[in-house]
């Protein structure tokens, strides 16, 4: 009998919660459920259109614009649905928060109300579902602050969640590509999941990820370039120069569109992303959302030796103001995204 030679997610949880004798095992459980969501996701995302899934969110009179001022795809609103209804019921939340809904998400009677905060983007990369590019899933795990009265009876508001990254207890991603990955953090380095599709199991494959502190690779939409800030364009001028520039090497250049697809890149062979503030929308400081774009894969980085910055500070040090925030987001190997925070520190 052949028996499986990698360690299973629900391993590898509990032989890390053996370094926190007290811990409950709600942490454990709840991580298996968010990886539950996944693959439920992964399941539907891989149907494509014989699943009836592609194609625009609509009710009647027409498409459904979300928070952020985007149409939602079917996959949008379905994978919002896997994630709250798969987490909802175990005890251990206090609440939700999603790109997809205005509001925090207050967990149902009859379900116990538990002590962490879920928030996520349940499909990153969703204008990319449709010419079936790959997509994914973004989370992070917080701790709910301790209510005045009593768990069971009080509702999470937004100001709970307004914690800076730093705080996060968990963040990870999960990856629909040519195979499922899940990539986890729990704040002791980075580790690799590859779904096995016959056993419905996440295994690891990738323990203990390292981003290259130096690379020749950056990603970044061109198409802004009008719009970029003085310390990103001398960045970017001095990349495309090449070998013959100051630099003294060549570039090489990528873009998905699907920021979780770039972060898993960045992860397995080094590499930069740029999504910088820009002076396209003055009302919107940059394009990716700070709760559940920036502060987990920023974690992710960080705890894989790289780095995230808004450009002048770390990310994971911004106070956050408001539920769907946008920042700024620079990321991936640490001597190119210190060198970009240089550019801004210096007088131009
Ligand atoms: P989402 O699909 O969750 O709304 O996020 C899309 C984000 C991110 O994944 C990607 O890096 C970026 O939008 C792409 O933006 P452009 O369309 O400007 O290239
Ligand atoms: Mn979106
Ligand atoms: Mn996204
Ligand atoms: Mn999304």
């Amino acid at each position: 009998m052949a028996f499986p030679h990698h360690t299973t997610l629900t391993r590898f949880l509990i032989e890390e919660r053996c370094r926190f004798p007290d811990a409950s095992g709600d942490f454990n459980a709840l991580i298996l459920d968010v990886a539950m969501a996944c693959k439920s996701i992964a399941r539907t995302v891989a149907y494509g259109e014989l699943g009836g899934v592609l194609g625009n969110h609509a009710e009647e009179g027409g498409g459904v614009v979300n928070v952020q001022g985007e149409t939602q795809k079917k996959l949008d609103v379905l994978s919002n649905e896997f994630f709250l209804h798969i987490t909802e019921w175990g005890g251990h939340l206090a609440g939700m928060a999603s790109e997809e809904m205005v509001v925090p998400y207050q967990i149902p009677a009859p379900y116990r109300r538990g002590k962490y905060l879920l928030v996520f983007d349940p499909l990153d990369g969703s204008s990319n579902i449709d010419v079936n590019v790959s997509v994914g899933s973004i989370f992070s795990i917080l701790r709910a602050p301790q209510p005045e009265g009593n768990r069971a009876e009080c509702d999470v508001v937004e100001a709970d969640f307004l914690q800076p990254g730093t705080r996060q207890v968990a963040a990870g991603y999960a990856l629909y590509g040519p195979t499922t990955m899940l990539v986890l953090t729990v704040g002791s380095g980075v580790n690799g999941f590859t779904l096995d599709p016959n056993l419905g199991e996440f295994m690891l494959t990738h323990p203990q990820l390292q981003v290259p502190l130096d690379t020749q690779e950056f990603a970044i939409n061109a198409s802004n370039s009008r719009f970029w800030e003085a310390p990103v364009k001398r960045y970017m001028d001095e990349c495309l120069a090449g070998a013959a520039g100051t630099r003294g090497k060549d570039f090489n250049m990528r873009w998905i569109a699907s920021m979780v697809a770039e972060a898993h890149r960045i992860l397995m062979r080094g590499g930069v992303f740029l999504y910088p503030r820009d002076t396209k929308d003055a009302a919107r400081p940059g394009r990716l959302r700070l709760l559940y774009e920036a502060n987990p894969i920023g974690f992710i980085m960080e705890q894989a030796g790289g780095r995230a910055s808004t450009g002048s500070i770390p990310v994971l040090e911004v106070q956050p103001e408001s539920l769907h925030q946008r920042i700024g987001l620079v990321f991936g190997s640490k001597h190119e995204v210190e060198r970009i925070e240089r550019y801004h520190a210096e007088p131009v």
